[in-house]
């Protein structure tokens, strides 16, 4: 086993033993694409959320946010070009009948027995349902295979019932599924993920397009850096014409350094006027824009940025994972840590520390929503512990408290520790927060 793949076991590993990710419906012998995320993972994924959210949608004012349902009339898939073009090209091996993306594949003979792989043939990776009860009615629908097409068909509500003007986005996070022929990878090829995106308007003129798809470039990779993904580990990465997607005009991935090798978690697409001229032309309705300042109509291009919730989560946690002898150390940014703070009483059985310990970390709760408490074991165990599902800072009520109402903080990074005053650490650490 090399470095790399064995970086990959212990964050599998971690993940399972520490409450982050579980194998989906384990107890049934699981269900292959899907996976469940436990207590500590989602408080990471939803630290994920709010960061992006916080940044595309608080910090602006031109963007705006949605919640679209999941299932949507089928014809939006036809109007979208997923049911003709929302495919993955497949090849089955002729002795073993295991099935391979052909676009995946160094060779045309089969990575599990080394036979012979037939011509690849291309299949939908859309998922199907079924809506209404009685059989003779049922409706074929599809779980949407992108939570862009929710936005797009909402175009028009948005509009109407904001005062927003082009240049302006519409946010939105949500699940999307995929038909995957070869999910794998843990968390990084599922058949049910979560995405979060932006489709920003803007005028139909190529230098209009060519910059905001630079500045939405740009936003992106700095949103990664300054959540504390090293700069080595991230890169652009350009389509060529014959890999872009069907909607895109141009597309870039962001792609990062993993030990399965550079992968793309996040892709910045010129959507052109497809979205919104197809949409038009397959429910009739008129999804063209006026323009008050030019007295022009036009059809608006669309700039997207989409992300995928659950890489992210993977990336974040494998550039954090750090190995410091025995001691594992989770280097997660404060603002996506699952715990922002742990309290411990230095002993158990001593009335006095116990109680102050536990106010303290009620108090703490209150403010930070998760703070863990551990009383178990010594001290060295409970910081290991804690490091190692990224926990900041680590307070600590002793002997000493009691005299002067001072407590230890200790820092994950550094394992430096300070006295801090009790009635003054909520702010401390609110401070360090932020
Ligand atoms: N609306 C554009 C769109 O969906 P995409 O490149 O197909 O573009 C965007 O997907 C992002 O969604 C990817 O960069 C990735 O992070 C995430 N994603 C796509 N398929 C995924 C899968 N099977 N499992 C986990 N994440 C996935």
């Amino acid at each position: 086993m090399n470095a790399l793949s064995d970086l990959m076991n212990r964050i599998v590993s971690l993940c399972k033993r520490r409450g982050f990710v579980f194998p989906g419906s384990e107890i049934y012998g699981g269900f292959g694409g899907f996976y469940d995320y436990g207590p500590l993972g989602v408080e990471l994924k939803n630290n994920i959320k709010l960061q992006w959210w916080k940044r595309m949608v608080y910090e602006r004012e031109d963007v705006v946010g949605l919640d679209a349902a999941i299932i949507m009339n089928p014809k939006v898939w036809e109007a979208s070009g997923h049911v003709e073009a929302f495919t993955d090209p497949l090849a089955e091996c002729f002795a073993c009948h295991h099935r391979f993306r052909s676009d995946h594949l160094q060779s045309d003979s089969c990575p599990d027995c080394g036979g012979k792989l037939s011509e690849a043939r291309k299949f939908n990776i859309l998922v199907e349902t079924s809506v209404g009860v009685l059989e003779d009615q049922k409706k074929k629908a599809y779980l949407r295979g992108e939570i862009t097409q929710g936005v797009h068909v909402n175009f028009r509500n948005v509009l109407d019932s904001t005062p927003l003007k082009i240049p302006f986005g519409i946010a939105q996070i949500g699940k999307a599924f995929r038909n995957e022929i070869t999910p794998g990878n843990f968390i990084f090829r599922q058949r049910e993920f979560e995405q979060m995106e932006l489709q920003f308007y803007v005028k139909p003129e190529a230098e209009e397009g060519k910059k905001w798809f630079e500045y939405f470039k740009g936003l992106r990779m700095q949103w990664y850096r300054d959540l504390g993904i090293r700069k080595e580990n991230l890169r652009f990465r350009d389509h060529r014409m014959d890999e872009r997607a069907h909607y895109a005009q141009a597309a870039t991935d962001i792609e990062y350094n993993s030990p399965f090798g550079w992968s793309e978690f996040e892709g910045i697409h010129h959507r052109g006027a497809w979205d919104l001229g197809r949409h038009g032309q397959y429910s009739g309705q008129d999804l063209s824009y006026f323009d008050n300042e030019s007295k022009e109509r036009y059809v608006p291009w669309v700039i997207e940025t989409s992300g995928g919730v659950d890489r992210a989560f993977l990336f974040f946690l494998l550039d954090a994972y750090s190995e410091d002898g025995k001691r594992v150390v989770l280097r997660l940014n404060p603002k996506l840590a699952p715990y922002k703070a742990a309290v411990f009483p230095l002993v158990a059985n001593k009335p006095d520390i116990y109680n102050t310990a536990h106010e303290i970390y009620h108090q703490l709760k209150r403010k930070l929503n998760t703070v863990a408490w551990d009383d178990r074991g010594n001290i060295g165990k409970r910081y290991y512990s804690q490091d190692e599902i990224g926990t900041p800072w680590c307070v600590t009520v002793d002997y000493q408290t009691l005299d002067d109402g001072t407590v230890t903080v200790r820092d994950r990074d550094t394992a430096v520790q300070e006295r801090v005053k009790a009635n003054e650490l909520e702010g401390y650490l609110v401070q360090k927060l932020s």
